[in-house]
């Protein structure tokens, strides 16, 4: 028989729903950090409390190791080292600040996660598949997306607006790499996404900014329909 409710421990009648996890993933000037600013907007104004975060980065240590991979001082290491180290940061990144914002009910939205490492440093930087599979089970555990939304872009539109942005500033450790590089990039992450339907989800970044936070609202919607009614916002 069901214990009345007046009955329950406090901390279990206090429990608070989960919060989602939603990643963003794409090549160079894919507009994402755009995107998931936007969508926290958007959940925010749903009644939902939402975090932006970025990888790497995303905690102050993670922000250290950030600093040191785009600067290409890890390149010497090789795909897997460096892969290591972008594990370093998610590690930290998903105990102080991912997996407690979930935890408290809040929804994190997150620029780039581990597809990025199976894309940039397995399938473009050639690193061991089963060596970037294996260190992304012992990186991420059971912390997997919820959701991820691929903003697909042809690589040398992606180039031109990512280097148009940076101005004068010299260029980071991968959008320093050749084209091809960021050809095999789209190919890995449209193949994560085929193999991958329910959790990913592919948006066409060449469309008007506007246009691609409508649709990115609409997969966020009914991804979760129970938490989002289809009239809110
Ligand atoms: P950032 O300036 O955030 O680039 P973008 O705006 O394209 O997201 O730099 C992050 C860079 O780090 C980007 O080039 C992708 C790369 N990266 C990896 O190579 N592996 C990873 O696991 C992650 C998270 C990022």
């Amino acid at each position: 028989m069901n214990a009345p409710l007046v009955d329950m421990p406090e901390a279990a009648a206090r429990r608070v729903e989960p919060g989602r996890f939603i990643t963003f993933e794409g090549g160079e000037g894919a507009g994402k950090s755009t995107q998931a600013r936007l969508l926290a907007a958007h959940l925010e104004q749903a009644g939902i409390r939402a975090i932006v975060t970025r990888e790497p980065g995303g905690s102050p240590r993670a922000e250290a190791l950030r600093s040191a991979l785009l600067a290409g001082k890890a390149a010497d290491l090789g795909p897997f080292g460096e892969a290591v180290l972008f594990g370093a940061a998610r590690i930290d990144h998903i105990d102080t600040l991912i997996r407690p914002a979930l935890a408290g009910g809040a929804w994190v939205v997150c620029d780039r996660f581990a597809d990025s490492t199976r894309a940039y440093q397995g399938a473009a930087g050639k690193a061991k598949p089963e060596l970037i599979a294996m260190l992304e089970r012992i990186v991420v555990g059971p912390m997997r997306p919820d959701l991820t939304i691929l903003l697909d872009l042809d690589p040398e539109a992606g180039l031109a607006r990512a280097r148009a942005r940076g101005g004068d500033a010299a260029v980071d450790r991968f959008e320093g790499e050749q084209l091809a590089f960021h050809v095999a990039l789209r190919s890995a992450f449209l193949e994560i996404a085929a193999k991958e339907p329910a959790r990913v989800r592919i948006v066409d970044a060449a469309l008007a900014p506007d246009e691609i936070a409508d649709r990115i609202w609409t997969i966020v919607r009914d991804a979760f329909p129970a938490v989002l009614k289809q009239g809110a916002a």
